[in-house]
Formats: structure tokens, sequence, C-alpha cells
């Protein structure tokens, strides 16, 4: 037996990076299928509450919707909730900015995942620990991964999409969701 779940997203790196964990944690039990559509997203003072105004909006039988962020340390959890309007108006660079001179360049991305199946929601975070970058480097992945550095690596996500595929937010974030999935079926 397997799952089809339905990925809503505008976003084509978030649903291949996510097909491939889900595959590495469930292997054919699950399957994930892309609707590339777009939603509202709220202003809301946390990426769950997002989710779950998302998931009143979006109609199916079992749906997924995702909102990630990035919180650096040294401003105060920011951009967090604000991460898309911050890196379409000032990108990543804006952010390298804000953190000239400073030496806590602590920061960590989540990714909350959000299961609509029939009329069960539940939620998913996960959470990866690192820094900022003093520069962008590399051509892969999107969003801030030429400025974000895994705890105990020295390569950014975008330098290293392997990096990006063992320990992201987004992957763990799939593992919690496999294994509800999987227990769904056992
Ligand atoms: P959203 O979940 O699409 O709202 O993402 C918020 C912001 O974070 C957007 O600017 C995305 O590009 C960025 N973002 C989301 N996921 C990632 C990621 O895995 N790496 C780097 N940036 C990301």
């Amino acid at each position: 037996m397997s799952i089809e779940v339905e990925f809503i997203t505008g976003n084509e790196h978030k649903f291949r990076e996510l097909a491939a964990a889900l595959k590495e944690a469930a292997g054919d039990a699950v399957r994930l299928r892309w609707r590339r559509q777009r939603y509202t997203e709220v202003q809301a003072g946390s990426l769950e509450e997002v989710v779950l105004h998302a998931l009143e909006e979006v109609e199916g039988e079992a749906v997924l919707v995702e909102d990630a962020g990035l919180f650096v340390s040294a401003l105060n959890g920011f951009p967090g909730v604000y991460s898309a309007y911050v890196h379409e108006t000032i990108g990543s660079e804006g952010i390298l900015r804000m953190l000239r001179g400073e030496r806590d360049r602590r920061a960590c991305m989540v990714s909350v995942l959000g299961l609509r199946l029939g009329e069960e929601v539940r939620l998913f975070r996960g959470e990866v620990q690192g820094r900022i970058a003093h520069r962008m480097r590399g051509e892969h992945g999107f969003g801030y991964d030429p400025v974000f550095i895994p705890a105990g690596c020295d390569a950014t996500f975008a330098e290293a999409p392997e990096l990006k595929a063992k320990l992201s937010h987004r992957k763990r974030a799939a593992e919690k969701l496999a294994e509800y999935l999987l227990s769904l079926q056992r």
C-alpha cells in the first residue's frame, strides 16, 4: 500500500528536495505529487500560523504545504516569518549588510510542513542550526542557501547540495512526516 500526497507549492526546488527526502525516508510507501499553485501567505507571528491558514485555503483530500524561514540570532530572529518578503526586497545581500561587523553569525533555518488528510491536520517542524557566511558563496539551491552554513561545516548549502540533502530543515521535517505517514500504513 502507498499514500499519495499533493505538495502545493510554486517552488520547484522545494518540491524536488522534499520528494528526495521522502523517498529516502519512506521508499515507495509515500508518493509525492506536485501541484504548482500559489496560495495566500498571511502575515502571521509564526510559520505554523501561516501553514494552518494555507491549509484552510487549499482544496484536496491529501494535501501538503510548507512555510520556511531564516532566523538570525543577532537580529533577534529576523527575518523569520518575513523571510520571503525580505528576500524579495533586500535579498541575501541585505542580510549580509545588516550583519556587517557582527561577530555573532548564528542562524537557524526552519521548515514547517502542514499535512491535511481528510479532516485531520498535522504539522511537522524541522530545524537546522548554522551561521551566516561573510559573503554569498555557491550556485546551487535557492533563497538564502548562498549565505547559510550548517553547524560543523565550512560550505554553504549553495556550495554543497549534498550537505543540504542530508541535514536540512526540510529533510528533518520530511523525516517526521514520513514517520507519521508510515505509521498510518502499519
Ligand atoms: P517560503 O517558505 O517560500 O515562504 O520561504 C521564505 C523565504 O525563505 C523565501 O525567500 C525562500 O526563498 C527562503 N527559503 C525557503 N526555503 C529555503 C531553503 O531551503 N534554503 C534557503 N532559503 C529558503
